[in-house]
């Protein structure tokens, strides 16, 4: 009668225990994916790039307000005192000293386009003149 006395409780007992382990794995579970989550929130902050994106990138956002604007006159056939077309314009700023890196609102570039010199009919629009402006702060990257 002991014995199965002893039987039955711990029959009852061994259920008892499962589940509790069973509650802890959940547990365990839980807190890995708790972990896992936090984690790619963490490389979700680290991700983005803001400055490469604000970085001007000369032949996609500077060759082509001179393609707009200047190459009507300044191209060789056409030649007026600097080359803009795209495979010349970058090297022919600088062997004209129309860029100054170290003070940048000197450039002989930014003073003709924002004293409305260049181009000589209608002013370039502003947005145009502070994005050359801010390239050649930026070093004036042929990039
Ligand atoms: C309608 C024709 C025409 C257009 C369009 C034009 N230019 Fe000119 N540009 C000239 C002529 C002509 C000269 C030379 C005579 C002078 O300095 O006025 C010149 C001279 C310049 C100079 C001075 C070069 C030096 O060695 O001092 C710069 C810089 C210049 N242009 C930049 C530009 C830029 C940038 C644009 C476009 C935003 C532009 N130009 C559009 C005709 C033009």
């Amino acid at each position: 009668m002991d014995k199965l006395l002893n039987n039955l409780k711990d029959m009852k007992y061994t259920p008892y225990y499962n589940n509790f382990n069973i509650g802890l794995l959940f547990l365990m579970i839980g807190g890995l994916v708790i972990l896992q989550s936090c984690e790619e929130k963490k490389t979700e902050v680290l991700t983005p790039a803001p400055a490469l994106s604000s970085t001007i990138s000369y032949s996609r956002q500077i060759q082509p307000v001179f393609n707009m604007y200047c190459i009507a006159c300044h191209e060789p056939s056409n030649f007026q005192a600097i080359n803009l077309i795209d495979t010349a314009s970058y090297k022919s700023l600088f062997v004209n000293h129309l860029i100054d890196t170290l003070s940048p609102e000197k450039s002989e570039l930014y003073f003709e386009i924002k004293e409305g010199y260049m181009p000589p009919s209608v002013p370039l629009p502003s947005t145009d003149i502070s994005l050359i402006l801010t390239w050649i702060e930026q070093g004036a990257k042929n990039n």
